[in-house]
């Protein structure tokens, strides 16, 4: 599909100023992407000739969003609409480009197809401009298309400019066109800032190309969803709801199962295996890699993290950067973060955190844990309550605990630490020293029963208390009723 005669213009200079943001417009984000990068995306497949972005308000990172697109960013200052941007952007394109694909920075829902199909359109009927118009149930807001009595395009008139009887047109400008360029250059000349912003509007060129007896043709877009602008966070909000949907499908038709699907966020580059089962209120977000035969329960949040096949992802469990091998279970309300790694049918359960740590194959940690750059060997039991004390105030220390290991509860590892293969810890160690392979490390105080103390206890209190009764009456007597009693001290 390669279009070496084509340039493409994305409009991404304006500021937003219905979005009330310090965020330019087109970094906005919808469907997991600022807006201006779905819009070079779409137009990437195209192959254009150059791909020229016009930015302005925050152009620096407009054009960092860009530029690895293959997207060359043009600086537009001021901003003095879009008429202006066009004329900018002819100092930039190349004489070998004969045709413009123009199109705004804030309408991402375009598709590659749509796009082909309009420059299609174009060149087979050899208009000056098609501009792609849509059908919209709420016009309002948009730039409308006039159409003559013969169905040919006579003007598009901006929403703020309209005449009562041209507000009822449903027809509206996307703002995408196709351009013949040697056909569009003298227009813009012709350009006036006459309307309420005091800008040059490239809308204005469509009538001054007729004037001039070009053929200006208007495309319907057969899905008007497409071309939904993003002028208010309300506009944003829809958007983002129509790209969800989109890759909610897409998901669905590679055979995953998704209960309550519109209560699932799934970002664009995820991927997700067969047969497995999402739950509703679940975010896979990132570059997450699900496999096959997976189960994310229930209010899970995965961000950047790979899930071989046969995972159980419990309830309210959060995975950022991590990697669970095949038939790993975590949570429910499990935390593992930062390069965490569980080999194949390793399992964290309730509270467990879990950072910059391995946990063998089959290893065990099921209740209120902190694992933090801790190597755990295969076949291991992590008792309830253990906390590896990775940090001494200045630096990250390792803990390695070897195979078959078994760690009592409320064990603290102070590390740097080791515990060799097959050794026992005892409940409630403060371990400091390494433990020898097949030793029972114990680092606690010694316990001591005194016998019959507490019975003997309960009786002296019980003796005290009614003494202190019986003296209280007595004393209360002809005194002040304010004045409490005095408990003789033990
Ligand atoms: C524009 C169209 C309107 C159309 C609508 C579709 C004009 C005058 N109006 O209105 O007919 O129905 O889009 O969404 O074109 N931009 C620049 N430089 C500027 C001004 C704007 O690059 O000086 C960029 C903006 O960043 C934006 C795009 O052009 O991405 C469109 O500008 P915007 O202000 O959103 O125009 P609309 O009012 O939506
Ligand atoms: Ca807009």
């Amino acid at each position: 599909m390669a279009n070496s005669d084509t340039a493409i213009v994305i409009l991404a200079a304006g500021k937003g100023t219905r979005l009330k943001s310090a965020l330019a417009k087109v970094l906005h984000r919808a469907g997991g992407r600022p807006l201006v990068e779905h819009v070079a995306r779409a137009c990437q497949p195209l192959k254009p000739r150059e791909i020229i972005a016009i930015v302005g308000h925050q152009a620096e990172e407009v054009r960092a969003a860009v530029e690895p697109l293959g997207v060359q960013a043009v600086v537009q200052e001021p901003q003095r609409g879009t008429g202006h941007a066009m004329l900018v952007a002819r100092r930039a394109i190349s004489s070998r480009s004969k045709i413009a694909i123009v199109l705004p920075g804030d309408a991402p829902l375009i598709r590659t197809e749509t796009l082909a199909a309009l420059a299609k359109a174009h060149q087979d009927t050899g208009a000056a401009a098609t501009i792609l118009s849509a059908e919209l149930e709420n016009p309002a807001g948009y730039g409308r298309i006039v159409r003559q009595d013969d169905g040919s395009v006579a003007a598009i008139v901006e929403d703020s400019a309209l005449t009562g009887e041209q507000r009822s047109i449903r027809e509206i400008n996307s703002s995408i066109y196709c351009f013949t360029l040697e056909k569009l250059w003298p227009c813009l000349s012709n350009l006036k800032p006459q309307n309420v912003h005091k800008e040059l509007y490239l809308t204005d060129a469509i009538a001054v190309l007729r004037q001039k007896g070009e053929k200006v043709q208007a495309v319907v877009a057969s899905d008007s969803e497409e071309v939904l602008g993003c002028n208010t966070r309300a506009d944003l909000a829809a958007v983002d709801a129509v790209f969800r949907r989109r890759k909610r499908a897409a998901i669905m038709d590679a055979g995953v199962t998704i209960e309550l699907p519109e209560t699932v966020l799934i970002d664009p580059e995820v991927v997700v295996g067969a047969d497995t089962r999402i739950e509703p209120g679940v975010q896979l977000l990132g570059k997450t890699r699900v496999g096959a035969n997976c189960t994310i329960r229930t209010g899970s949040v995965l961000a950047d993290a790979v899930l071989e096949d046969n995972v159980l992802v419990k309830p309210y469990t959060i995975v950022v950067a991590s990697h669970l091998s095949d038939g790993a279970q975590a949570g429910p309300y499990a935390h593992l973060r930062d390069g965490a790694r569980l080999e194949d049918d390793a399992r964290v359960g309730n509270f467990v955190e879990v950072k910059k740590s391995v946990l063998g194959e089959g290893v065990k940690s099921m209740h209120l844990t902190y694992l933090g750059d801790a190597h755990v060997g295969a076949g291991t039991n992590i008792g309830a309550g253990t906390i590896t004390c990775n940090y001494d105030g200045v630096n990250k220390n390792p803990t390695t605990i070897g195979k078959k290991v078994f760690i009592g509860s409320d064990t603290a590892l102070v590390a740097p630490v080791r515990v060799g293969d097959g050794a026992y810890i005892g409940a409630g160690s403060v371990i400091t020293k390494n433990v020898p392979a097949d030793a029972l490390g114990l680092a606690r105080g010694h316990q001591i029963n005194k016998l019959g103390w507490a019975a003997s206890r309960r009786r002296a209190l019980a003796g005290a208390g009614k003494s202190a009764k019986t003296r209280g009456r007595k004393k209360s007597r002809g005194r002040a009723k304010s004045r409490s009693p005095k408990r003789k001290r033990k």
